[in-house]
């Protein structure tokens, strides 16, 4: 049985809030633990407040930032001053604030041609920055943020898509038919090798597609985001009360009350 957390705020800036410090502990432990905090980035527009009260006091001064090495869970096929890139919405939220080095920032090459071959080489990257462990099993982020689309998409993985069933790879290219796009994104494979996952999802928008990941029968085809089940890592749920709306009064406590909760495999 797979366990989650699910934490409920009042509203988005509540939500964000908890997220934020919740993050800032994750990433004084893995500095205390290995010396780096791995982070994954989550594109979209629900991660933006997040960044931007990582990126300013208090939490600011409560973290190494020399120590942090920034990544993303996905990318559109875009340069990165375009503004629909996930890299630059984190830019200017986070990284440019906290006057980030390049050399602590992994980002996806979505402007390549080739999104093959920036996924080969955005696996490389990873490999070269977290080391490999043995038999080619992904390494283990500290923390990956998450969101979740309307239609229960997470990172880019899309419903009915490629990606959904890629069982070798860490990083892929996806062709998202719907977006008449394609998109490069981490793997399940990678993904559920992560210490920590945070889902930040907030607005009334997301209350149905929540309450299916959370409470319908798994289909990972049709709830992508189904597919974040973490063999060892810790899966918490940041929600608004909005978000939560269409959830069961059993699983909600008011004022940010942390449920866990079962959730079949
Ligand atoms: C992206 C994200 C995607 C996002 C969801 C939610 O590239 O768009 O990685 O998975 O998290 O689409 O997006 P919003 O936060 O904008 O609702």
């Amino acid at each position: 049985m797979k366990k989650y957390t699910l934490h409920i705020h009042k509203d988005a800036e509540a939500t964000s809030r908890a997220a934020a410090a919740a993050a800032v502990a994750i990433a004084q432990e893995a500095i205390e633990n290995h010396g780096k905090f791995f982070f994954v980035l989550s594109g979209g527009s629900t991660p933006r407040r997040l960044y931007e009260l990582l990126a300013r006091a208090p939490l600011r001064q409560q973290v190494d930032w020399s120590r942090v090495e920034f990544f993303w869970g996905d990318e559109r096929p875009v340069p990165p001053d375009d503004p629909q890139s996930n890299y630059r919405m984190a830019r200017e939220a986070l990284l440019g604030p906290l006057d980030i080095p390049e050399t602590q920032i992994h980002r996806m090459q979505g402007e390549l041609p080739n999104l093959e071959a920036a996924a080969e080489a955005y696996q490389n990257e990873i490999a070269q920055a977290l080391g490999s462990p043995q038999l080619g099993e992904p390494p283990s982020f500290d923390l990956v943020l998450l969101g979740l689309g309307e239609d229960a998409h997470t990172a880019s993985l899309f419903p009915a898509t490629p990606a959904l069933l890629e069982t070798q790879r860490w990083v892929t290219r996806n062709p998202v038919l719907k977006l008449n796009s394609e998109r490069l994104t981490l793997t399940a494979m990678i993904l559920n090798r992560a210490h920590n996952i945070f889902f930040l999802v907030t607005g009334d928008k997301k209350a149905q597609p929540l309450a299916d990941v959370l409470k319908g029968q798994i289909d990972t085809q049709r709830l992508p985001a189904q597919v974040i089940r973490p063999a060892g890592g810790k899966v918490q749920w940041f929600a608004d009360e909005a978000a939560a709306s269409k959830l069961e009064e059993t699983e909600k406590q008011p004022g940010g009350g942390n449920v866990s909760d079962e959730q079949a495999t």
